[in-house]
């Protein structure tokens, strides 16, 4: 079927645009997404309440359980990040760094062209993130990242819970005595001027850690937004890439998904 570009809309033009199956998403990379979803979703319930733990009456043993339970959530997501940090250096061509962080050759005119898209409410599909996905996967990655790293140090100095939970018993323990006795909320287990210091400390990290918390709340609903409008406007298959691997895409993108592999 031939097109005279003058006379068809960009429906027409849509339609007869051949369609041919490229794999995506490849399998360590889904299951990054879906467990990473599940990990940070339990983390987020649970962080949010601890953080109202106060307003909800939650006695010190329940926000005890309730840290622990955080921080085991917190090392499966943890592993699993790992996990895809690595993969972003061996995995399929759409999961590497050099496909998923913002950069490289002809970046800039192609992220022009994707705010335009954007703009004009008519985004181009994509074999793996568009210009502009590639910000927005960045910016939660990071967040991620640092989130990751101020846990696993939280952990430490309010739970006593590995991989430092040792060190800042040793901190505050009182002198003389064994720090494996050193129990989270009883001061009579610690020094209370260690004790003091230590949360002196730890005082940017946990301000790090809720600061995260409601930039990763705002990063995950643009996230969201995102790829609905996207599904819902292109009538496309984004959604249903991060299970099956697959998309379907305009043959004209073979140049795109080449230029990747
Ligand atoms: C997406 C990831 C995460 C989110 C959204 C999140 C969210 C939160 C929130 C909202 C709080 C309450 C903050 C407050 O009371 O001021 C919290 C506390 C805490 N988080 Fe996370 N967190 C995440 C990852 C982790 C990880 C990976 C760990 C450790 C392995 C961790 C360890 C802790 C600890 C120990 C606390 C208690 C700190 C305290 O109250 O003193 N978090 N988290």
């Amino acid at each position: 079927m031939r097109f005279n570009p003058m006379t068809s809309r960009a429906s027409d033009i849509d339609n007869a645009r051949t369609e041919s199956v490229v794999h995506v998403w490849d399998r360590t990379t889904r299951l990054f997404h879906w467990v990473n979803f599940l990990c940070v979703l339990g983390l987020i319930c649970v962080g949010t309440v601890i953080l109202y733990a106060g307003d909800l009456a939650i006695p010190n043993d329940g926000k005890i359980a309730l840290k622990r339970l955080h921080v085991w959530i917190g090392y499966a997501f943890l592993v699993n990040l790992t996990w895809r940090l690595i993969w972003g250096f061996i995995g399929n061509a759409y999961a590497r760094w050099s496909a998923v962080l913002p950069g490289g050759k002809g970046y800039v005119s192609a992220l022009k062209s994707s705010i335009r898209n954007v703009l004009s409410r008519d985004p181009e599909p994509h074999a793996g993130h568009s210009p502009l996905g590639r910000i927005a996967v960045t910016l939660l990655l990071l967040a991620l990242f640092v989130q990751g790293i101020s846990g696993i140090l939280l952990a430490g100095t309010d739970v006593f819970m590995p991989p430092f939970g040792d060190y800042f018993a040793e901190w505050v323990a009182t002198p003389n005595k064994d720090p494996s006795l050193v129990q989270p909320y009883a001061p009579e287990t610690v020094n209370e001027v260690s004790y003091a210091e230590m949360r002196e400390f730890r005082s940017p990290i946990i301000a790090t850690h809720l600061n995260t918390y409601y930039a990763l709340l705002a990063l995950i609903l643009i996230h969201v937004i995102a790829v609905v409008t996207i599904e819902i406007r292109k009538g496309g298959n984004i959604i249903s890439a991060m299970f099956s691997g697959r998309k379907s895409l305009p043959e004209d993108l073979r140049s795109e998904k080449e230029s990747v592999n």
